[in-house]
């Protein structure tokens, strides 16, 4: 298997990171690799909120957590009964104490921003792994989107939304690559 095959069939959610900072510029060189996806008419309608502040971070997880908890009461699919376990763990953030996070966020008037940022984030995830930088998708944030406190926490520019959080750190874990499902595939010869 060539190497860029062999970093996307190895990189795995990180949900336990080292407290070493990343440096900016390796922050700059991820969020450089995400706008290099391709995006709608070539909008690039993408721009980042970066997050080094672990108090926000620990205010904004303290908020969504009990939210998250009674959301996933009585889910049962996918990774569910696991995730909830680990959201009434002792000490456990939505971020998982991560030393970075990062929004990603859209031009609100542009049509395939979710898609477009989408395509942005899955890259930084992929450039961060190649460096060594584990991630994981944080979606539990999204139950603070509607909370204008803690939203303005943010400080997202005026006419942009929220896409996505992104949690970064030295990864102290090392997931094993994991087989995923069958792909569903319909050939049209
Ligand atoms: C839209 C989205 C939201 C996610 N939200 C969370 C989350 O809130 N917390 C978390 O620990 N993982 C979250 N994840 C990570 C998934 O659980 C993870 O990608 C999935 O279990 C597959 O594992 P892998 O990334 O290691 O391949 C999210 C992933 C996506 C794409």
């Amino acid at each position: 298997m060539g190497e860029p095959l062999d970093l996307i069939m190895t990189r795995r959610s990180i949900r336990k990171f080292k407290s070493d900072k990343i440096p900016d510029e390796v922050i700059t060189q991820i969020i450089k690799a995400g706008t290099y996806a391709p995006s709608a008419l070539a909008l690039q309608p993408w721009a980042f909120i970066v997050i080094q502040n672990m108090d926000f971070m620990q205010k904004v997880s303290d908020y969504c957590k009990p939210i998250m908890i009674s959301l996933m009461k009585d889910a049962h699919d996918g990774m569910s009964d696991e995730f909830r376990e680990l959201l009434s763990s002792e000490g456990y953030s939505i971020y998982y104490h991560a030393p970075l996070m990062v929004m990603v966020i859209g031009k609100s008037s542009s049509r395939f921003r979710e898609i477009d940022c989408s395509l942005c984030a899955e890259n930084m995830m992929l450039a961060a792994h190649a460096l060594g930088i584990g991630s994981c998708w944080i979606g539990s944030t999204e139950v603070a989107y509607d909370n204008p406190e803690i939203m303005a926490g943010f400080r997202i520019p005026e006419g942009y939304s929220p896409v996505g959080t992104i949690v970064f750190g030295y990864p102290d874990e090392k997931p094993d690559a994991h087989d995923k499902k069958p792909a569903l595939i319909t050939w049209i010869k």
